[in-house]
């Protein structure tokens, strides 16, 4: 909303002044708006003081803006606050959960994210792609895109040689069955343990083998493959989070050797010892491995097969990659490559930090194997225990204790810059204050105990929106839309976690402050109004970073 006055004002004056001026939103609140006019006196030749008259005449029929001064080279505006309070409650009241949401079409966006590695647990850092993507997803398509949503899973290449030459010498079907992931893993271990030349040629030999479509390989590949999924399933299922394809690097096997070919075509590839390489030198990006000297193919000719893929299937007008800041060579990589060969997609690396446990990265290897389900139990195991301490009556106990725990890991994940690490503290992140999820599924909660057994009037005093307090919240819900919009331009989710913050402690701050069920049919009806507005947006944010939205905890 307040976008719309803003974009409103612009267009009065480019129309006026055939010239674009800045309206600026003042970060020190003196002002609802705020317009600069050094430079603009500068560009148009007109005195400041003139100017300041003009504009002030242009607006005056502008029932939205009540107040127009001067004050140290700026206008500033201040907006009617009853009517544009009213126009607010209005415009959320009618949409509801659609409010923030885009009905035009604007195109298709591939998300590829999770993509864990099968054979081996899913680690934190396929987590943070997960939380973060499928939050994306939401954004993406509550802005009116239609979202593809891809599960890149990392189930071919030379390693998997390597865990069928392991399991047919050292393992058996009934262990494997028994605790899949994890014996493949130990399997692997064993077999960097064990290596040696001949090892490793044999290795080398099966992929090749696996890679020719060897019918014992393949089955043994298979069934490690299904195993792993189920175990990533039932993190899936817990996180709430779908795709609409499985399609692993092992989908585009039949579609490298084309890649190859263009590249070739292309003269972009050259022989290095056997290999084939695109050299990158020139644009300072080192070079990228396309074949081993066996003919084997590798992690980027396999994602440069997915995306020509996905652009022919998929017609996508961009394509964002959730993975880690250790693989930004690899996309930068691919952008150059795809330009090399003529292309210009949109390719968008959506980076981001570790996770750290006390300061050091939290891994699933080397030793120091952390187990993502069992981390989860246990976040749930202490959800359980807030909720028997502050609610004992609850009903469905267990259910909310799930998505207090999950909610707390997602948003404790997206409550800030994704480029930075973050810090993995159960107990505080299921903390009920502070900058947690609990904390705002509980605000959300504590609006529904307000609204149940009341029904909304429609009658509304909007004088109370003269006061402090109460305007604030109305104009922090007006700006939901520019905030969705610019999360997206910057695929920042963080910023819906820092608003859903701002909003409810704005909204905790009114409720200690004032009475909201009083008396004066009027004045509650009111109260009540603005809960229902604040709520509405707070639940939208937090169904758009995943979260769950409870009634009761
Ligand atoms: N499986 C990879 C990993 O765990 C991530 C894949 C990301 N997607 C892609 N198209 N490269 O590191």
């Amino acid at each position: 909303m307040l976008l719309k006055v803003k974009t409103l004002i612009k267009e009065k004056l480019l129309k006026h002044y055939q010239f674009p001026v800045l309206v600026e939103e003042p970060k020190r609140e003196e002002a609802d708006l705020a317009i600069p006019l050094f430079n603009l006196a500068r560009q148009t030749e007109i005195k400041i003081t003139t100017l300041a008259e003009e504009i002030k005449a242009l607006l005056s029929e502008e029932e939205l803006i009540s107040e127009v001064y001067f004050l140290k080279g700026f206008l500033n505006l201040n907006l009617n606050k009853k009517l544009y309070a009213k126009a607010v409650l209005k415009e959320v009241v009618t949409l509801k959960e659609d409010y923030g949401s885009v009905k035009e079409k604007k195109g298709v966006v591939v998300i590829d994210f999770s993509s864990p590695n099968i054979a081996k647990n899913f680690s934190v850092g396929h987590l943070r792609s997960t939380v973060i993507g499928a939050s994306l997803a939401r954004l993406y398509q509550k802005r009116g895109y239609e979202v593809i949503k891809i599960n890149h899973l990392g189930d071919w290449g030379t390693q998997f040689g390597k865990m069928i030459v392991a399991y047919l010498k050292w393992g058996d079907e009934t262990s494997l069955k028994t605790n899949p992931i994890d014996y493949l893993q130990n399997l692997y271990v064993k077999f960097h343990e064990e290596s040696n030349d001949s090892l490793e040629e044999e290795a080398r030999f099966v992929f090749k083998e696996l890679e020719k479509g060897n019918k014992k390989y393949l089955a043994l590949w298979q069934q490690f493959k299904q195993l792993s999924l189920l175990s990533f399933q039932e993190i899936y299922e817990l996180l709430k989070v779908s795709f609409d394809y499985y399609h692993g690097e092992s989908f585009y096997q039949d579609k490298t050797a084309e890649i190859v070919l263009k590249l070739n075509e292309k003269g972009l590839t050259k022989k290095d010892d056997g290999a084939l390489i695109v050299d990158l030198e020139k644009e300072n990006l080192g070079v990228s491995l396309i074949e081993r000297s066996d003919g084997a193919t590798l992690y980027m000719t396999r994602d440069l097969a997915a995306l020509f893929y996905r652009f022919k299937t998929f017609n996508f007008s961009k394509i964002l990659y959730v993975v880690g800041n250790e693989q930004k060579l690899h996309f930068k990589q691919l952008e150059a490559i795809t330009r090399l060969m003529g292309y210009d997609f949109e390719i968008i690396h959506v980076n981001f930090g570790l996770i750290l446990k006390d300061g050091k990265k939290m891994t699933t290897r080397g030793g120091n194997v952390v187990k993502l389900k069992a981390v989860i139990d246990e976040a749930i195991e202490i959800a359980e225990a807030v909720i028997e301490e502050k609610n004992p009556h609850l009903k469905n106990k267990e259910e909310v204790a799930r998505s207090v725990a999950l909610s707390a890991i997602i948003f404790n994940d997206l409550k800030q810059d994704r480029n930075l690490d973050i810090e993995f503290d159960l107990e505080e992140m299921l903390s009920f204050e502070g900058l947690t999820g609990p904390y705002l599924q509980y605000s959300s909660v504590r609006m529904a105990s307000l609204l149940k057994a009341q029904t909304l009037t429609g009658k509304i005093a909007y004088e109370l929106f003269e006061d402090e307090l109460y305007f604030k919240l109305i104009k922090e819900v007006s700006v939901f839309n520019e905030l969705l919009e610019k999360s997206l331009e910057a695929d920042a989710p963080y910023l819906i976690s820092r608003y859903l913050l701002n909003l409810a402690a704005l909204f905790n701050r009114f409720y200690s402050s004032h009475k909201i069920i009083v008396n004066e049919e009027i004045v509650k009806n009111t109260n009540l109004t603005l809960t229902f507005v604040v709520r509405t947006v707070l639940n939208e944010g937090l169904k758009l970073l995943n979260m769950t939205v409870l009634d009761e905890m």
